[in-house]
């Protein structure tokens, strides 16, 4: 602005205020002089409309509040968990816009730091720390920006948790979906990819599980999922939003270039999945692997599941944002289709790691059923995605390198 107003003053200070007659034009060193004022002042003016416009605290709105075409805007809830943030970082790589909701209960600030690092430009990436159990915030954050879709992957996600603490998997999965799946509504948001689980299946008689082997959840986290399913199957029956209900097996692996990793709580241990055990168990965090149940009827008698790894999930979910049809509700299960035995893991784990795990056999926890598997034929058909990442072994020596690598996780601090 200053400069802007010194080159207005100029002329006062020249040989003499010239009108704009025609003897101008005839004189080329005026003209020169003149237009190269125009210019001048052109120039500064649409640099201040710029550092205006860039500048936060003038700014009326900002990039997050304005709906782009050829941008598509996807509210990621719980990118600041493990696959929230892998989620977060392939839509970014694919140009998508992302506005991350998690309240870092059991998220990293870390790693959506590491995120805004790699993503620094105005307009890609916003992070509001909030709860999605508050509904006033809730409707705040539809209400300020124009979002294209949702991929909701908030949640507290332990089925052991569950079953301590039953209401807790109630608000958080089923009420805390149901505020969301309102506030799109009414805000007219478009397209929501559901995190749902193979939990919803409970235990089947029969494997692989399809999408219509019946869905008998046995502890409160599968309920919790199945619940959050059933409303969003009974809203989209009269709503022209086009939901896509993802059911994913069990995560495992991280990004291959280690920039993210699975960085669960300390205090979430005990509860914790296999693979965070595992590399807890060859860094010396704990002493040893906790089996638990010995005596299913599996081959080996340990638990069968089918472990899909992160990036091949992420893969799923872009896949499905892109196929997903207003007014439709398509539901895949995630998935590689091949069951490994918790004794097969865990020998996974020891080569992955070099460390010679300790293994304590306990009995059976409840809420855990023998064998898990998937039939991933359908998304195969239909949204052309087939696992990438299906080798057990290299999956866990690609998160071994960033468990080894951040041995605090992503740190101590969750100050935003
Ligand atoms: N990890 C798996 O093996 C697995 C398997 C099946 C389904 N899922 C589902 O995938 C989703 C993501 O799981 P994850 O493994 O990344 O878990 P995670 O705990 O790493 O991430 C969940 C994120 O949600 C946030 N969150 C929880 N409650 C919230 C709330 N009320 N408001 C705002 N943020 C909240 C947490 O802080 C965390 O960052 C969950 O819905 C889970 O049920 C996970």
């Amino acid at each position: 602005m200053l400069n802007f107003t010194r080159s207005r003053s100029q002329p006062r200070g020249g040989a003499r205020p010239l009108p704009m007659g025609g003897l101008d034009y005839a004189d080329p060193k005026r003209k020169g002089n003149f237009l190269g004022k125009v210019f001048l002042a052109a120039g500064l003016t649409a640099l201040c409309i710029i550092m205006i416009k860039q500048s936060p605290s003038l700014s009326s709105t900002s990039p997050f509040a304005l709906s782009e075409p050829g941008v598509t805007h996807v509210l990621v809830t719980g990118g600041a968990g493990y696959i929230g943030s892998h989620a977060t970082l392939r839509l970014l790589k694919e140009n998508y816009r992302v506005t991350i909701v998690d309240n870092l209960s059991r998220g990293n600030m870390g790693a959506v730091r590491v995120l805004q690092n790699l993503f620094p430009e105005p307009g890609r990436l916003q992070f509001i720390c909030a709860d999605l159990g508050d509904q006033k915030s809730v409707n705040k954050i539809f209400s300020e920006n124009k979002f294209d879709a949702v991929m909701h992957f908030a949640a507290v996600a332990y089925v052991g948790e569950s079953t301590m603490d039953p209401l807790k998997y109630y608000h958080n999965i089923t009420s805390n979906t149901l505020m969301v799946l309102e506030a799109m509504a009414k805000n007219d948001v478009k397209t929501l990819i559901y995190s749902s689980t193979c939990a919803t299946y409970g235990e089947p008689e029969k494997m692989p599980i399809t999408e219509d082997t019946p869905q008998v959840p046995i502890n409160p986290y599968g309920k919790a999922k199945k619940m959050a399913e059933d409303i969003i199957l009974d809203f989209s029956k009269t709503s022209d939003m086009a939901v896509m209900i993802l059911r994913y097996f069990n995560v495992i692996g991280s990004d291959p270039e280690g920039r993210l990793g699975e960085a669960p709580r300390p205090e979430l241990r005990e509860q914790g999945r296999i693979s965070g055990a595992c590399f807890d168990a060859a860094r010396g965090i704990i002493p040893g692997l906790k089996v638990r149940g010995t005596d299913y009827k599996t081959a080996d008698g340990t638990c069968v599941r089918d472990y899909i790894n992160v990036i091949d999930l992420v893969d799923a979910h872009v896949k499905a944002l892109q196929k997903a049809q207003s007014g439709r509700v398509r539901i895949y299960n995630v998935g590689t289709g091949k069951g490994s035995s918790v004794k097969e893991f865990v020998d996974a784990c020891k080569k992955a790691t070099g460390v010679d795990i300790k293994v304590e056999y306990l009995p059976r926890r409840p809420g855990d059923y023998a064998e898990v598997y998937s039939d991933p034929t359908k998304i195969r058909l239909e949204l052309n995605w087939t696992a990438q990442h299906a080798d057990l072994l290299e999956s866990l020596k690609i998160a071994w390198r960033w468990q080894k690598d951040h041995h605090n996780g992503y740190g101590v601090s969750n100050s935003v």
